[in-house]
């Protein structure tokens, strides 16, 4: 892997240096929002992002996951993508003990209660309670199944999620490295709400064409400004971090 940006010439990196690079720094929030795209803008194949990761980019998913408090996910994808929650091998866990961290982070999935079973495997599968981050219209049976099946509820709004205080009620359960892993109408939601920090873009080396969405969706919104922090190529494909502030 090299790093062209802002080194000036391709410079290689070790593992310890991605590491390093990845690492969310020390604020009392920091919402990373990944997501990989064709070199035309889509964001799927198939109805899945899979066909678009190479080794390089699922090395730096796996890096934001390893590394954050939560994971925070949009209903249909982690319904599309058939999400777990994470069961950490040894080293996700060496790693994770390096940073101080706790062994597992729970996944926090939105929803107005229309896209998430009580049966999804986020909540079934999780080695640790997901939380359910949902609005006060969701109807109390669906509450109550989701806890039933180990989930924790929590209400932020009122006929669909206030993202802010859903984010601010994970920021004071202490989990303020947040990982998105999208999809994109919940990146959209999130980005009109001022609430993303860091966007780390994999560019996958397909042309794909086709029906495909973007990464990002949802009603008019002001464009936000990006600073390019880190540009990395391994083989074809380019990782970039963008920061929405500069730091
Ligand atoms: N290329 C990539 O990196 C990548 C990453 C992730 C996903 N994807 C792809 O994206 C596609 C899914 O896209 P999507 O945009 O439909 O997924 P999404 O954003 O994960 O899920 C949308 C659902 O999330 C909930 N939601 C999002 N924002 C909300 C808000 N502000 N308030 C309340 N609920 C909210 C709603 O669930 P309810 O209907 O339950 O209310 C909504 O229907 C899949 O094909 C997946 O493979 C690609």
């Amino acid at each position: 892997m090299h790093q062209i940006w802002p080194t000036g010439d391709a410079r290689p990196i070790d593992d310890g240096e991605l590491e390093r690079l990845y690492t969310y720094p020390d604020r009392p929030r920091w919402l990373v929002a990944n997501f990989v795209a064709s070199t035309d803008g889509a964001v799927e194949v198939g109805g899945k992002a899979r066909p678009l990761s190479t080794p390089p980019d699922r090395k730096v998913l796996q890096l934001g996951s390893d590394l954050a408090d939560v994971l925070l996910i949009g209903a249909t994808t982690a319904m599309v993508e058939d999400f777990r929650g994470v069961h950490p091998d040894q080293h996700t866990l060496a790693r994770r003990h390096r940073h101080g961290l706790a062994d597992i982070p729970p996944t926090a999935v939105v929803t107005t209660g229309r896209s998430l079973p009580a049966d999804a495997p986020v909540i079934t599968q999780a080695r640790v309670p997901t939380l359910v981050l949902t609005c006060a219209t969701a109807p109390d049976a669906t509450r109550r199944a989701w806890t039933d099946s180990g989930a924790e509820v929590v209400i932020a709004g009122e006929e669909t999620v206030d993202l802010a205080a859903a984010v601010a009620a994970l920021t004071e359960r202490g989990l303020r490295r947040i990982d998105c892993e999208g999809g994109p109408h919940l990146f959209g939601a999130l980005t009109a709400a001022g609430l993303v920090d860091e966007l780390r873009l994999t560019i996958s080396p397909l042309l794909t064409a086709g029906p495909a969405g973007r990464i990002a969706t949802g009603p008019p919104t002001t464009p936000a400004d990006l600073t390019l922090a880190t540009a990395l190529a391994e083989d074809d494909t380019l990782l970039l971090r963008y920061l929405t502030r500069p730091r």
